[in-house]
Formats: structure tokens, sequence, C-alpha cells
């Protein structure tokens, strides 16, 4: 046969299928491997005598990583996405069907279709590959496991387990799945093959297989009050993690509920027709565009020149133990890189010693750490107030207060202490880099490494290139950002940098229409509504007015000719309301409360507002977002980042703008840019921030979206 990804082999009366596609490090099915497994399953079927079918992969920790995503993005009519379901539902069929005990051997990771595909066979045995993880994650792009997934898992490990491992579309290992009955067994890799002849020689003779099969095509049969509670429950969780902005999770509710009591192919009817409206729907697509993003990011060394190798960084220094010198210290031990922290103060020493304890005590109460693994990042914690202690450091993380003058007598008391050949990074939120790179030795290795608060739990890392930062010191700044586990995106230093840059101008928007009379519940609600997780007014309160203050004025400032100037957040800084941490800001927080209107509030408004009339939601959200758009084609035309997915991600990862719009430029795709000029025309009396900029006239012009795809 011309099979390239699967090859059959058949010897003493066992077929093995091997899954090797070429030129690719993952196994995905994809139309043209379909048409191959119809092949190898059209040459069983015509084989008589043999004992059974194992189905393998040839690729080490990799068994199938899912259906082609690229494939499944482009699909834009119904009659196609039908197509596909069907031709997949159909080649899973088939392989249930095979006339004697299949097996899958599962080592590596089982995603997706690949578990659907794995579902088909009569018994799963997992690997003890340590990337060996069995998940359907498709909700997580915006589609339901649609090739038999939520019927098949539904009927091996019950509905209610199954409800929630596809509405949270995470993963199981080899040992959690044999409790939930996923596989039979989880083995040492090498005795994979070993193990599937034994299963096949008891099956055949306990005739377990076929019980098995007569089970899976049955009704699971549950009541309609057991139906009830587990949907109501599991709908309830839904909505209140997605706010209802995602249709795949409850949908696959749905089919997970409508298959319960219906025979094996009735209830994959009902499981097609809730998939197929969501495969190439535009929630999918922009998914699948932020996961495909994701990748590119995961790939990207920082810098153009892709022979350039990062230098390993062995010994690091942060200096300042506060919130964040506690959190980037906490970052690196966790990940086993040892790191040693640095203050003036022992206080703040032992402070930030207690944050980094209780972070990581956090994470083994979920059981995201065994204790024996608390205490093995904690012996890489160390502690010292003698600068000298950073002789020997490749790299050192300074996050002490945001004073540039304080900053920059610190680089030069380290002048004479920090090697050469060091690399220096500032974790700044507001000052120049290249401007603080002129106070070090060698500004080729002095970058910004911007981590993000809470930092145990905000992936983004911006690397801030200054005007003479070196590709080497980027390639390695990445490299290393990337090994305590965040993803780094570079950034050419200009105000703000990435984020706070486009931040701010939606910030700012938020307190103008305020003082025109827009109420701040109103506001939060337009922003959570379109899908951002907080909206402007509460996360002001959250970040801390008098940081929300500062920081938008370094950006009000840079870009002075069209920002807009606001007073009513001087005003509640002047009268002590700094937000959540004070006690009281926009809303107050009295008796931990979680932010509830507050009367006094009133009275600063009424100093600083200028009009006093209502808002549609639509004006809102478009006053909102408009202006953060045109500050991110500032951006992108600025060459500030490299490529329309870093503003995208940056905002995604940053801020938690809504991947399910695909991130700030993706939405304006989907909107049309021809649409978003007349929406900004409409207020482009109000000032600059609302200028079309020439990149999207000329976009707009030629007909293109910022992406060139869409
Ligand atoms: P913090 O006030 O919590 O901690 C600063 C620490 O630096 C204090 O423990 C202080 O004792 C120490 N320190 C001051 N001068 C020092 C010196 N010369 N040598 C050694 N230690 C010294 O401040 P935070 O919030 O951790 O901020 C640190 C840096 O991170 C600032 O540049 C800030 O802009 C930036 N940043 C802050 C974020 C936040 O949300 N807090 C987010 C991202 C960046």
């Amino acid at each position: 046969m011309n099979a390239t990804a699967l090859r059959l082999d058949v010897a003493d009366r066992l077929a093995v299928i091997t899954f090797d596609q070429p030129g690719s490090k993952a196994n995905t099915l994809g139309l043209a491997v379909l048409g191959e497994f119809e092949q190898v399953v059209g040459q069983l079927d015509k084989m008589s005598g043999l004992d059974g079918v194992v189905l393998q992969s040839g690729k080490p920790g990799m068994f199938i990583a899912g259906a082609d995503l690229r494939e499944l993005a482009t699909v834009r009519d119904e009659a196609t996405s039908r197509m596909l379901v069907k031709r997949g539902l159909d080649m899973i069929g088939r392989l249930e069907q095979l006339p004697c005990p299949t097996v899958a051997l599962v080592d590596g990771a089982c995603m997706g279709g690949g578990l659907e595909v794995a579902l088909a066979f009569d018994y799963r045995l997992a690997g003890s590959n340590p990337k060996t993880e069995l998940g359907l994650p498709e909700v997580k792009v915006g589609l339901i496991p649609g090739w038999g997934g939520t019927q098949r898992l539904t009927r091996l490990i019950g509905p209610s387990q199954a409800a929630e491992l596809i509405c949270a579309g995470e993963a199981v290992n080899p040992r959690r799945a044999r409790e939930l009955g996923l596989v039979f067994d989880a083995v040492p890799s090498d005795k994979l093959l070993d193990e599937a002849k034994r299963l096949i020689a008891w099956s055949r003779q306990s005739g377990d297989w076929r019980e098995a099969r007569r089970r899976k095509q049955q009704p699971v049969g549950l009541s309609e009050d057991q139906l009830a509670f587990t949907y109501g429950v599991a709908r309830a969780q839904v909505l209140a993690k997605t706010k209802g902005q995602f249709p795949a999770p409850i949908a696959a509710l749905d089919a997970i509920v409508m298959g319960c009591n219906l025979p094996l192919d009735d209830a994959l009817k009902a499981e097609s027709d809730l998939f197929v409206p969501l495969v190439g729907s535009l929630i999918s697509r922009n998914l699948i565009a932020v996961f495909f993003m994701n990748q590119r990011l995961a790939k990207d060394t920082g810098v153009a020149d892709a022979t350039l190798q990062p230098k390993q960084l062995q010994r690091v220094g942060v200096i300042g133990a506060g919130i964040m010198g506690a959190g980037i210290a906490g970052a690196h031990i966790r990940r086993g890189a040892p790191a040693l922290m640095l203050d003036v103060a022992q206080p703040a020493l032992d402070k930030g010693v207690a944050a980094i304890h209780k972070s990581l005590q956090g994470r083994v109460e979920i059981g995201r750490m065994t204790p024996a693994e608390l205490l093995k990042a904690l012996s890489l914690l160390n502690t010292t107030q003698n600068l000298g202690m950073l002789s020997d450091r490749d790299l050192v993380i300074e996050a002490v207060v945001e004073n540039e003058a304080v900053k920059t007598k610190l680089y030069r008391d380290l002048h004479a202490i920090v090697a050469d050949d060091a690399i220096l990074a500032s974790n700044t939120s507001t000052i120049s880099i290249t401007r603080m790179a002129q106070a070090w030795k060698n500004p080729a290795q002095f970058a910004g490494l911007h981590f993000f608060n809470p930092v145990d739990r905000m992936q983004l890392v911006e690397v801030i290139r200054g005007e003479q930062t070196s590709d080497q010191t980027v390639v390695t700044l990445v490299a290393h950002a990337k090994r305590v586990g965040k993803s780094p995106i570079v950034v050419r230093d200009c105000p703000g940098f990435l984020v706070n840059r486009i931040l701010f101008p939606y910030m700012n928007e938020a307190y103008a229409l305020l003082e025109e009379g827009a109420s701040p519940r109103d506001l939060d609600r337009a922003a959570t509504e379109f899908g951002m997780p907080m909206g402007p007014i509460t996360l002001s309160d959250v970040v801390g007015l008098d940081t929300a203050l500062y920081a938008g004025m370094v950006v009000n400032t840079a870009f002075a000719g069209r920002s807009k100037s606001t007073r009513i957040v001087g005003e509640l800084v002047k009268a002590g309301r700094l937000g959540q941490k004070s006690g009281a800001g926009f809303y107050s927080y009295a008796k931990g409360s979680r932010g509830i209107d507050d009367p006094a509030l009133a009275g600063f408004l009424e100093k600083c507002r200028s009009g006093q009339r209502g808002f549609t939601e639509e004006e809102l959200t478009d006053r909102m977002f408009l202006p953060m758009l045109v500050e991110a084609s500032l951006v992108l035309m600025e060459n500030i980042v490299r490529d329309p997915a870093d503003v995208d991600l940056g905002l995604i990862l940053g801020i938690g703008f809504p991947a399910f719009r695909g991130g700030l430029l993706r939405w304006a795709d989907s909107e049309g840019l021809d649409t978003i000029l007349q929406r900004l025309a409409k207020y482009e009396p109000l000032g600059k921030r609302f200028a079309a900029t020439p990149q999207m006239k000329q976009l707009a012009q030629a007909g293109k979206g910022f992406y060139p795809s869409s």
C-alpha cells in the first residue's frame, strides 16, 4: 500500500499498526491520514485468522496529538464540516468493528481525536513514558470531542467523570487514567507489546472483548433524576467559569446528556448535530489561531538569526525581595533553577521567603507538587544582604523599587562586583531600558525582563531590548524565561513596553467615560461582556490606583498628542483611596468585601464630571477597545514587536484579553477593518486616539486585515 504515515505488520496472527507521520514531531489526524487508516482497516477486514490488532506510535513520547487543527480551521461551510465529522466517525466506527480483540498502546501524548481513536479499541494500555497523558481538550479550541468522544468516554467512565474531563479539557496521567478506567493498565513502555499480547490472549479466552463491545453499544441507562443532577451541577460549573461566552463546553454537556440513554449509533448522530456547527465557527477559528500563536511563541528564539545559541545561565541573582523579586525567585526554584535573592533589609528577605513558601505550599495543597518537591525547591533558594555575593552570577535580575535613581545607583555599585560577561536585567514596568543601560558598564548585556504580577500565575514575560541590547542577550533571556516556565515576548523599548502601552488607552478611556457620565458598573459590565476577566474600574482597584495613576502618567505623557487627560484617579489617590489594598478605591472593600458600590464615590465623580449622559453598551465597548486598537497598530508600525501575534498573545497572557476573540488584532480582522474605520470615524472628533493609523487605512483599502490569512 501507499501509506506513508501508517505501517501495517502482521506476524504470528497479530496485526500491528504503527503510526509515524513523516516530517513531523506529532502524529495528527488530517484527511490524508484518515484515508490511510481507511486503507489499513480495509486490509484488516479482509484478513482472516487474526488473533488481535494493536495500534502503536513510531514516535517516542507521542501517541496521537489529535485532529489536524489547521484543516479544521479552514472549514467555512456546514457541508464540509459534516463531511469531515462523518469521515472520522466512520473510520473510528470501522476500527471498533474489527473482528478480533484490539489494543491501543498509548505511550506519549494521546489527545483529542487521538484519544477518540484509542477509545474505539477494546483496550488501552498506557506506557511509562513521562509524556504519556490522555485527554480530550477540544473545548479549548471551541470544539467538542465529536468523533465519538463524548459518547464512548461516557460509556467507559460514566457521565459525571466524562463531563468533568471533557468540560475542563485537562489531560490525565496514566495512574489517574487507570483509576478512572480509561486505560486497562499502566505498564513500562518496553513491556507494552508483550502486555498487549497477554491481554489479547486472555480476552479471547474469556470473551471479555465481545462483552465490552456489547456494553459500549448500549445506552448508559441513567434515570431522569440522575441525568438532571449530573447536568445541572456540570452546567452551573461551566457557566460560572465561561460566563456563557464559550458554547463548546455546554454543547459537550448536551451531547453527553442526550446520548446517555440512546444506543451508540443514535447517540453519535446527536453528537454530530452538536459538533458540526462548531467546526469552523468564528470562536473555534480564533481559539485555534491562539493555539498556533502559542506554538509559534514556544519555538521563537526571540531573534532573527537562527544560528545564535543562548548562553546557559546557571547562577541567577534576584535583587529585591518584594512582591516581584520574591515572585521571580520563586519561579526559578519551582523550575529547579537555583536563585540567590538579595535585599537591603532582612525583614524584606524574611517576608519574601515566607511569600515563596506560601506560594509553593499552595501548589502542594492542590496536588501540583509533592512535599518532597517543595523541600527540594526551597533548598535551591539562598538569601543575602551582601552585594558581593553576586560576583559569580551569570544573570542578575533587578526588582527593586520603581525609582530610576535608586536603580541606576545600584547598577553603579554593581560595576565592580558583577562579572563583565554577565547579563543585568531590570524588571521595571515604566522606566526606559535604553536610558538605564547607560548606567551599566556593558549596555549590550542590559535588557528589561518584565514579569507580571502575580508571578506564580502570570505566564507572560516581556523581554525588552534597549537600543544597544545585543541579540545574544535577547536570545539568552528568551531561553531563560522559558526555562523558568514563562512565555517570553520580545519587545523594543518604548514607554509602557507592549502590554501597558496598549492597556492604558483602554483604562484611560474608561476614566474619560466616567467623567462624561458613565457608571463604573456599566463600564465593568461592558468590558466583561466583551470577554475581559474584569472590567477596567475593578482592575484599577486591584492593581492599586496609585500604581495605575503613576504608570498611566508615564504612558500618557509619552503619547500626550493622543492621550486624554482625566482627573478622577488622581482625586481618589489624593484622598487615600488606593483601591483594594486600602479598603476603598472606586468601590469599597470594607470588611473584606469583593467590591461593593460606595456612596462616597459620587462626591469624587461630581467634582470631575464634565457631563451626565447615558451610553449604550456598544458605545462603551467601542470607546474602550478602539483606542487600544489604534495603539496596537502604532506598535506594529513602529516595529515594537515582530509579529501581530505578539500583540495578541501579549494581551491574552498579560491582561486576559479574551482568547475566544483571538486577541485584539484578530478581533479587528473578524469585524473587518473597513467597519472598524467607520466606527473610529464616529468618535474621531473626540481626539487623535480615535484616528485610524495609515496602516489601518492601507489594509482596509486593500481589503486585508492585520493577519495575512484573515
Ligand atoms: P516592592 O516595594 O514590593 O519591593 C521592592 C524591594 O526592593 C523591597 O523589598 C526593598 O527593600 C528592596 N530594595 C529597595 N532598594 C533596594 C536596593 N538598593 N537593593 C536591594 N533591595 C532594594 O516592589 P515590587 O512591587 O516588587 O516592584 C519591584 C519592581 O518590579 C519595580 O521596578 C516595579 O515597577 C516592577 N514591577 C512591579 C509590578 C507589580 O505589580 N508590583 C509588576 C511588574 C513590575
